[in-house]
């Protein structure tokens, strides 16, 4: 269990053969490079330190650490001086003793002696050490020059820093080159003029930081520190949990004053974090309490009519009956629930039992449906199973990267800042993306090749990488011989012409040349491995790409071992478990087909309930169906469909042709406009359970408070079903792990004990893997062997036109989250206030668009409003925006294209026109120019007519 003070051992770990030395007369036993520092605190004796932690690099400037070494010269430094053979170190004498409280007094004579009032009081290095060390007195007296009236930059809306407590240790400029990998801080100026500086001497807030924590998470004294603890006060309590944002699934130290958070650590042991956080884990919790929050359920006949608060009992009851009176007069098939990937597993496993079970169909989809089920589908297909193939600290044994439609900087920051520091080490980066995104170039990294190919031409790009393999003898003959099948059917097919770099140039955009070289380096690469997000699914050809980059892996033999693989950089934290769970209309959990008897027969048993054998309806099918009058009863939980799906006129239209529709969430969000039921949701802090994140590795979420709503979620879909006439009831959500890990073999080993015990675990996690699987596919594949399929390019039928000439592509932004119902009620909109429109300059300037202009962005299904900004991230013709803000509406816009085989939207390619709107005033550019929007000025399709009440979620 995390304690409140993790123990820090000075040094990082090495790997080396095993030195015998000896410290204060004890035997110590250590890998070869350890430091002197790190092999005392081993067998347990503390040395003094100030400018060392264990996630950093020594750097030897306190001069508190230092150690005599027999038959050695001087006093050196321990955390810079590694072990050697048969070393003797002693680490107290006399001499030492005095030399430390040398040291401890120059520090403290220019200190502000303000311990008692200090918020770091009990929990600062300065003050431990000074202590340690045995300092009584201050000879030099504390009138001497010094920094005791330096400024604190309070910019940044999370924490201060206080520059005259700084000490100068370093190990916040550390901190952010080697853990985050942003250099955003240096150390100006010398000798006694030695300072901490943001950038080139900015505030914090106006320099590249973004405010990831780690320099706050290493400051030894109280310079720089949350402004949550200046606040309330150190923490007294820690409950060890998850993040509930991005796919990552970072581990945190939720730290508690009495019942109430003070602050969000990042764990050391989190086994996909490993001490790091972003600005959204770290500091962005403050939406759990926001007084936006609703905490009862609320009924209403109509949509038109005000909500009415109502008991639990009256909620519960007034869904369950209802829904079974559509049943009843419209037929088995007209009601339906949606899981989401921001719940835990086992509250989605509920949903989908209750579907199932209470429900009586298969009527049950999710939100990956409109981001990863071309994962679950491609990846399924040619490997045998739905999940990315390796852990997160695979890459730091990659060669080469390949990063294809993500932004790990913006989208999954923990997991940029590992792939960052490999890239410093020396291993070479292929971005395919048509927007120049950070990684392409950053302080000490610059990617090898950025292939910045047109909007949906991601199908081309891959074929013609796999053609070079093929046609430049880059084959793994041997790997595909021993593990693949169906391999020579698909090197006819991609070794053909048309598959070449030189024929599919005109569709992709990017110079044969480029596409060459970045095959060869991938098909040459020791390890490479491939790194995608969204703007690979997202697509009308969404699967056929997953197939692509499978086909392509499997070809230079990057598959099963670490520092390989087909990597999905999930989005939001559970997608993984949501899918695992059985949330889709096909598959039963564990992703077995509804169609098989065997597996139903399994649940059948278990349930008391027959399943039907035909897959049921997917979310687009249910909208189409209401429409038709022919489904007219939703269950959604945890998800905002009137913002987060494409065609959003098309959404409503449905959810207003519904007798009756159901959310469960946080906050009255865009779709509870439409709902006659709301049923209050608990945000992670409340939840018991566990998130899957991108490499499957099951975290548990432990509830750090009671539910503020006197329910837990699972429990509100079991009072349905029970109340439906369906025998459904749990005493505890672990209970509800056993039933998945008793019904589903790839979870058979899983429960909350075992997570308890080992901390977390990758799936499969069964008896022949009782501690779970880091690499998949290492021996076989899932499905015996790997499976080649052919993967034609077919373009999207979404064309720009003379009406609409630019192709609009949408991602998201570091400090948002998703459709920003969390974020935006967070201080995190002091960096993004509004979603805005990226645009070339020539395109901006063909249309008379200035930076900060108001712009109208039209599609042929809809119009929305925004700000212009002017940039040459994107290539011209193509145009970027986020869909964080429900006022902007990006959604209006995107059409109803889908993937062939999945229906996951086609939110990365929609033909446009953009417009010149009105351009700013002066108020609007000066409010700009401060960092921000101006408020009071309404910017969307929507935002005239509509309450700010209205506007929140
Ligand atoms: S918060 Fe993160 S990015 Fe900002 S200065 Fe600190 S370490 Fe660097
Ligand atoms: S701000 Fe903190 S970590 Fe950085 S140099 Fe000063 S005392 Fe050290
Ligand atoms: S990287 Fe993702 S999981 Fe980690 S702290 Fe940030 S949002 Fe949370
Ligand atoms: S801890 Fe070794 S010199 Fe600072």
């Amino acid at each position: 269990m995390a304690l409140l003070k993790e123990p820090d051992l000075g040094t990082p770990a090495r790997h080396g053969p095993s030195v015998d030395l000896e410290v204060d007369g004890h035997q110590v036993s250590v890998p070869a490079g350890t430091s002197v520092l790190r092999a005392a605190a081993l067998a347990g004796i503390d040395i003094p330190k100030l400018c060392a932690s264990d996630n950093l690099e020594a750097f030897g400037s306190c001069r508190l650490c230092l150690v005599e070494v027999e038959g050695g010269k001087g006093t050196p430094a321990s955390c810079t001086t590694p072990v050697a053979p048969g070393m003797q170190v002693r680490t107290q004498s006399p001499k030492l003793e005095k030399l430390r409280r040398g040291v401890m007094e120059l520090y403290i004579s220019d200190h502000p002696l303000d311990c008692l009032t200090c918020p770091a009081n009990g929990d600062c290095e300065l003050q431990d050490m000074a202590g340690v060390v045995g300092l009584r007195e201050v000879r030099y007296g504390f009138d001497g020059e010094n920094h005791l009236d330096a400024p604190t930059d309070t910019s940044n809306p999370y924490f201060d820093f206080d520059d005259s407590k700084c000490i100068v240790c370093s190990r916040c400029v550390r901190a952010c080159d080697e853990v985050q990998g942003t250099f955003a801080l240096t150390i100006s100026g010398r000798g006694f003029d030695s300072r901490v500086s943001a950038s080139a001497g900015e505030s914090f807030m106006n320099s590249e930081c973004v405010s990831c924590g780690a320099c706050v998470q290493a400051c030894p004294t109280s310079t720089l520190q949350e402004r949550s603890v200046i606040d309330l006060g150190m923490p007294t309590r820690t409950v060890l949990t998850t993040c509930a944002y991005c796919g990552v699934g970072c581990s945190f130290k939720a730290e508690l004053r009495g019942d109430e958070v003070v602050r969000m650590v990042p764990y050391k042991d989190g086994g996909a974090n490993e001490g790091h956080s972003c600005v959204k884990g770290r500091f962005a919790f403050g939406y759990a309490s926001h007084p936006d929050r609703v905490t009862k359920p609320m009924i209403r006949e109509r949509i038109s009519d005000p909500w009415r608060e109502v008991a639990w009992d009256e909620a519960i009851n007034y869904v369950a009956t209802r829904m079974t009176d559509i049943r009843d007069r419209h037929g088995v098939g007209a009601i339906g629930g949606i899981t989401s990937s921001r719940c835990t597993n086992e509250e989605v496993y509920v949903v989908q039992k209750l579907v199932r079970a209470a429900f009586g169909n298969n009527n049950v989809d999710t939100c990956a449906r409109v981001c990863h089920s071309p994962t679950g589908y491609g990846l399924k297909q040619t490997f045998g199973t739905s999940a990315g193939t390796q852990d997160f600290k695979s890459v730091a044994k990659a060669d080469v990267m390949v990063v294809i439609g993500a932004n790990p900087t913006d989208g999954h920051p923990v997991f940029a800042s590992r792939m960052k520091r490999r890239l410093r080490e020396g291993a070479q980066l292929i971005v395919i993306d048509p927007r120049r995104i950070d990684m392409v170039r950053s302080p000490h990294i610059e990617a090898a090749h950025h292939l910045q190919l047109a909007p949906g031409s991601n199908v081309a790009i891959i074929n013609a990488m796999s053609h070079v393999v093929v046609t430049e003898g880059l084959v793994d003959r041997a790997f595909v011989a021993e593990r693949c099948e169906d391999f020579e059917a698909w090197e006819q097919f991609i070794a053909r012409p048309e598959n070449s770099p030189e024929s599919l140039e005109e569709v992709t955009g990017v110079p044969a040349a480029e596409v060459r070289a970045a095959a060869r380096l991938y098909g040459s690469a020791g390890n490479a491995a491939i790194y995608y997000g969204l703007g690979v699914t997202e697509h009308s050809q969404g699967s056929t790409m997953v197939m692509g980059m499978a086909n392509l892996a499997m070809a230079t033999g990057n598959i099963g071992r670490e520092g390989v693989g087909v990597n999905p950089l999930r989005g939001q934290n559970n997608v993984q478990g949501s899918c695992d769970m059985g949330s889709f209309p096909h598959e039963l959990p564990g992703y077995r087909h509804v169609s098989d008897d065997t597996v139903r027969e399994v649940f059948e048993t278990l349930w008391g309930r027959t399943i039907l054998a035909e897959p049921g309806l997917r979310i687009p099918n249910m909208f189409d169906a209401a429409l038709d009058g022919t489904f007219l009863g939703l269950y959604i939980q945890g998800e905002d469909l009137a913002q987060s799906d494409p065609n959003t006129k098309h959404v409503t239209a449905a959810l207003s042709a519904m007798e009756l529709v159901v959310v469960q969430d946080l906050f009255l969000n865009e779709t509870a406009k439409f709902a006659h039921v709301f049923l209050p949701g608990t945000s992670f802090l409340e939840k018991d359970g566990t998130f899957t994140n991108a490499e499957r590795r099951i975290n548990r979420v432990r509830p750090v408070m009671a539910p503020k709503t006197g329910k837990h979620e699972w429990q509100i879909a079991c009072d349905i079903a029970q109340a439906m006439g369906y025998p459904m009831s749990y005493q505890q959500s672990s209970e509800i792990m056993d039933e998945v890990a008793l019904t589903t073999p790839t979870f058979a080993g899983v429960s909350f004990d075992l997570l308890d015990k080992v901390g977390s675990v990758q799936g499969p996690c069964h008896e022949e893997a009782p501690t779970g699987t880091t690499v998949m596919h290492s021996k076989g594949f899932t499905r015996g062997k790997g499976r080649f399929i052919e993967t034609a390019y077919v373009p999207t039928a979404e064309r720009s036109t003379r009406k609409y000439p630019l192709i609009l592509t949408t991602g998201r932004i570091l400090s948002q989250y998703n459709v920003g119902s969390q974020t935006r009620r967070t201080a995190n909109i002091a960096w993004h206030a509004e979603d805005i429109l990226e645009i070339h300059p020539h395109d901006a300037e063909v249309r008379g668009i200035c930076d900060g202009d108001e712009v109208t962005m039209a599609s042929r299904v809809g119009e929305t409003r925004l700000r212009a900004q002017v940039n040459d991230r994107m290539p011209v013709g193509v145009v970027y925006t986020t869909f964080h803000y429900p006022v902007t509406g990006a959604n209006v816009v995107t059409t109803e294209h889908s993937d062939w085989a999945t229906n996951c939207p086609e939110y990365k390619v929609t033909a446009v026109q953009v417009e010149l709107g009105r351009k700013p005033s002066v108020t609007e550019t000066v409010a700009r120019h401060r960092g921000g929007a101006d408020p009071d000025q309404p910017r969307s399709h929507e935002s005239h007519d509509r309450p700010a009440a209205l506007l929140g979620d």
